[in-house]
Parts: structure tokens; C-alpha cells; sequence
């Protein structure tokens, strides 16, 4: 069932007496990203998945977000399902920036976390000039040229090989994204703190997933934030870079339910 709430694009599915997954994409994607893990979880958990404001089809409003106002989001989400139940999180990339921005500030909504090709740190000084340098392209130049070039970076070269048009939907499809809105997300990861220091303060299970040849998120960054996460999973996913749950869903889908039949 799509609906929408709040200004955002909203697809539930799943019988909803069974236990909440909340799936946080990332960046620029949206919800659909999550079609295999859906697929593959909805039978037995009630899983709900969102375009992040500015993203897809949800709303873009004024175009000024922040991981703050993006946690705002979530907490929103929380609150469609029954009184006192806590929610599964499962993010992706700035999904996780989000999610662990969310556990920092209201850990007691969530009773488990999935964290797939992120990171804990901020932006340093060359990745906001970075940043910064792509809201001026995207300015100069318009949104194709940079979906095009990023999304690319996102794939192992096997993958955009015999996916082809997998991937060319994927960026045809972001490239119709409102450029406000994408320039929105790009600000709200350029401003986002710090989370390293708080790893530690994590208390609820945690399985950390990262695609062998991500060179976004890499896999030694990742283990290493697992390591600061008391308790927490690391499953290396092969054959993937930073798309994991798209390239290689199988195993993905594998770690996902192995980690949710412990809980
Ligand atoms: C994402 O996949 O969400 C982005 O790579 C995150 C980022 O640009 O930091």
C-alpha cells in the first residue's frame, strides 16, 4: 500500500500485527531501492519504506534540510505503528547518517538497527569541498551530469555490466529528481555531526553490512565502526561495492533474517 504522510511518499507492506522494519535509503535514490529486501522480509515483518524529503516523490517544500529535520522525519514514521512499538531500523548510506542521528536522540523508539555502506564520521574539510563543489556543478550544470557520474561510482564494473539497464533506470530516475531537493540532502550531510563517539552508547543489536568493494563506505571504515558497537554484527557482502543490498540481495537477504531471527 502506497500512501503518503506528512509530505512523504510512504510504501507499506506486510501484515501489520507483525513486527515493524523501517527501511532508510540513501543518497540519490529512493525507497525503491529496498524492492528485493521487501520482497524478501514482508511476509513476516511489517516493513514500511519512505522517499526521504526532497527525494523521489516525496515532498521538497523549501529545500532546507538537516539530519535534524530528517530524524524529525523518522519520528514521524514512528508513530504510525501501534503505541510503544519499536520499530526495526534498517539504513542505507545517509539512511544510516540518519539512523544513527535518530539513536542518539531517541534510542528507546528502535529495538534494532541495520547499518548497510555507511559511516559514523562527519564530512571533513575535503569531503565538504567536495560537497560543496557538487551543489555548484549541480547549479552550473544541472542534476543529469552528476546522477550520472555518481551513481556510476556506486557499482561494481560486473554489475553495471550484465545490469545495464538496471542501472541506466536507476539513473534516469534520479535525474528527474527535484534539484532542490537534492542539493537539500547534499547540505544536511555537509552539516551532519559526528556520530564515532557515540558508537559505544549503542545498546540495541546492531549488524553492520558492507559490500566488499565499496569504495564510498569501505569496508575497513565499516568493520571498524562495528568494532565500536558493543555486541554488533559484521557481515562482509561479496561481489558488491556500494549498492550491496542491490548487487548482491541474496546475501544481504541472508544476514538480514539470520540477524532478525536472534532478536
Ligand atoms: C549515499 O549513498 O547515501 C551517499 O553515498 C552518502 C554520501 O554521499 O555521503
Amino acid at each position: 500500500m502506497k500512501k503518503t504522510i506528512g509530505g512523504l511518499a510512504v510504501l507499506l507492506e506486510g501484515n501489520q500485527k507483525n513486527r515493524p522494519i523501517i527501511f532508510l535509503h540513501g543518497f540519490p535514490y529512493d525507497h525503491t531501492m529496498w524492492s528485493a529486501q521487501i520482497a524478501a522480509l514482508s511476509d513476516d515483518y511489517y516493513c514500511m519504506a519512505y522517499d526521504i524529503r526532497g527525494l523521489g516523490d516525496s515532498s521538497v517544500g523549501d529545500g532546507q534540510f538537516t539530519m535534524e529535520s530528517f530524524v524529525d522525519d523518522l519520528e514521524m514514521m514512528v508513530e504510525e505503528f501501534r503505541e510503544g512499538e519499536k520499530p526495526i531500523l534498517c539504513a542505507f548510506s545517509m539512511g544510516g547518517y540518519i539512523a544513527l542521528r535518530a539513536l542518539e536522540r531517541m534510542e528507546d523508539k528502535f529495538s534494532a538497527v541495520i547499518l548497510c555502506d555507511t559511516a559514523s564520521n562527519a564530512d571533513d574539510n575535503h569531503a565538504k569541498l567536495e560537497r560543496s563543489d557538487v551543489i555548484r556543478r549541480i547549479n552550473a550544470q544541472g542534476l543529469p551530469t552528476f546522477s550520472k557520474n555518481f551513481i556510476k561510482k556506486c557499482y561494481t564494473d560486473a554489475y553495471k555490466k550484465e545490469h545495464k539497464e538496471v542501472v541506466n533506470k536507476r539513473i534516469a530516475k534520479s535525474m528527474k529528481f527535484n534539484s532542490i531537493g537534492v542539493k537539500g540532502c547534499l547540505f544536511a550531510m555537509l552539516t551532519r555531526n559526528d556520530m564515532t563517539s557515540f558508537l559505544p552508547s549503542i545498546t540495541i543489536p546492531t549488524l553492520v553490512m558492507c559490500g566488499e568493494h565499496d569504495g564510498i563506505t569501505p569496508p575497513v571504515k565499516m568493520k571498524a565502526m562495528a568494532e565500536q558497537i558493543n555486541g554488533a554484527e559484521f557481515v562482509l557482502i561479496k561481489n558488491a561495492a556500494h549498492m550491496s543490498v542491490v548487487e548482491n540481495p541474496e546475501e544481504c537477504n541472508e544476514a538480514i533474517k539470520a540477524f532478525l531471527a536472534k532478536l
